[in-house]
């Protein structure tokens, strides 16, 4: 379909000049026109140019207007475009036969340019709105779907948490007692059984090595609970109250939660002022979207070498404050830029879960805000945060 803003195409389809050339006048001001002199024609050119309505005489050589209908009515590309039958035939017949066919309306001749204007443009914008709808719909239903599966995944991130925690508590209590265990032990009796037991004792190594081992699972856990809490905090997102947030500090937390992925070579620049409207937010809400972003963008540095930049910036626009992450990645492929939303997609393989960036979208829409995605011209990503402004 042509743009609202552009002229509407009618294809007129008739076997007779001077019918054509009486359409073409009446009408050529407000549409642009594509002529076909019989049936073949019309569903040639309408195959080729895809109109935004069709205008069918009915009685033309080979396939008449009827069989031009049915099978426009039957083609994927043009089964939704408005036909009206002009036409001699003025029995009621015919007309019931048009409409049988599929037509949208029928006018017969002689007809009156001004009721012919008039009634193609009904058409047209019947045909817009319905299109708009149609539209709105599709989006309705792809964000149900996509707030179903974030639905599903908070439910089963309460759960999975809850069983996760209890069998925690056990691994990490009982590991920091070796821990003790190990130090007093090192302390009180190391030097007194290698004495008795000599160096190299297979006692003696397992004094040495056990407290290494028992507090590198402490870390294990608190790297764990850390994971867990996070799903937790997901999955009762939406319980703490809103408040005037300060952007820069959310970076700066964000960022220090993220040190593990950025220490090899990845330069950090920030540049979001400390006086930038507040925006009204659950501040660790905005730093799990910060951290999502942040970790993407170290990931994707990784993937082509060990160094990169990432470039986080904040301005104030209007009502709204505007956060960008930019990278010095690969980018995302053209195609993805949409397909990277989606909860379960990644390009990770079992190193990613693919709710990064589908958990974030979620985030920021609760927020009232828009998150998108793109490529920039010198290379790498860029993801931009639109949020109203608390002023
Ligand atoms: N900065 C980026 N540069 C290039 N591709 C990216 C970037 N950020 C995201 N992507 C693409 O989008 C996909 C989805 O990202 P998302 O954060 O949702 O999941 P993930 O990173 O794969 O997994 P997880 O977040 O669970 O570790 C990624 O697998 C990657 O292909
Ligand atoms: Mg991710």
């Amino acid at each position: 379909m042509s743009k609202t803003n552009e002229k509407p195409r009618l294809l007129i389809a008739d076997d007779e000049a001077a019918n054509i050339s009486a359409l073409v006048s009446a009408l050529r001001d407000e549409n642009s026109i594509i002529i076909a002199r019989n049936g073949i024609e019309a569903l040639e050119r309408g195959n080729a140019m895809l109109p935004d309505l069709f205008l069918l005489d009915i009685k033309m050589p080979g396939l008449d207007g009827y069989e031009v209908c049915r099978r426009i009515r039957a083609n994927p590309a043009l089964k939704t475009v408005p036909v009206i039958f002009i036409t001699a035939l003025d029995a009621e017949q015919d007309e019931s036969l048009g409409f049988s066919v599929g037509a949208n309306d029928y006018i017969t001749k002689p007809f009156s340019p001004a009721i012919v204007r008039a009634r193609i443009k009904t058409q047209i914008e019947l045909k817009r709105h319905r299109d708009h709808l149609e539209a709105l719909a599709e989006e309705r239903a792809r964000q149900l779907l996509h707030a179903e599966r974030l639905a599903t995944l908070g439910t089963l991130a309460a759960g999975v948490a809850h069983e996760i925690n209890n069998a925690l508590t056990s691994v990490s209590a009982f590991s920091e007692m070796l821990v003790r265990i190990q130090r007093k032990i090192a302390v009180e009796e190391r030097d007194r059984l290698e004495h008795q037991l000599g160096a190299g004792n297979p006692v003696i190594t397992f004094i040495d090595t056990c407290g290494k081992y028992a507090a590198a699972i402490v870390d294990a856990c608190d790297r764990i609970t850390r994971i867990v809490s996070s799903m937790q905090s997901y999955s009762k997102r939406g319980a703490d109250k809103p408040q005037p947030t300060v952007l820069a500090d959310c970076v700066k937390n964000a960022i220090q939660l993220c040190v593990n992925n950025l220490k090899y070579g990845i330069d950090v620049r920030v540049d979001v002022p400390g006086d930038l409207p507040r925006v009204l937010a659950q501040p660790q809400q905005i730093e799990q979207v910060l951290i999502n972003l942040i970790n993407n963008a170290a990931q994707a540095i990784n993937e082509i070498g060990k160094t990169g930049v990432i470039n986080i910036a904040g301005r104030h626009a209007d009502d709204h404050v505007v956060l960008t992450i930019e990278d010095s990645g690969p980018g995302i492929p053209p195609g993805k830029l949409d397909t990277i939303w989606e909860a379960f997609y990644t390009s990770k393989g079992d190193k990613g879960t693919g709710l990064g960036l589908s958990i974030s979208h979620g985030i920021i829409t609760e927020h009232h805000g828009r998150i998108t995605a793109e490529n920039r011209t010198e290379g790498g990503a860029r993801f931009n945060i639109t949020l109203p402004a608390n002023i």
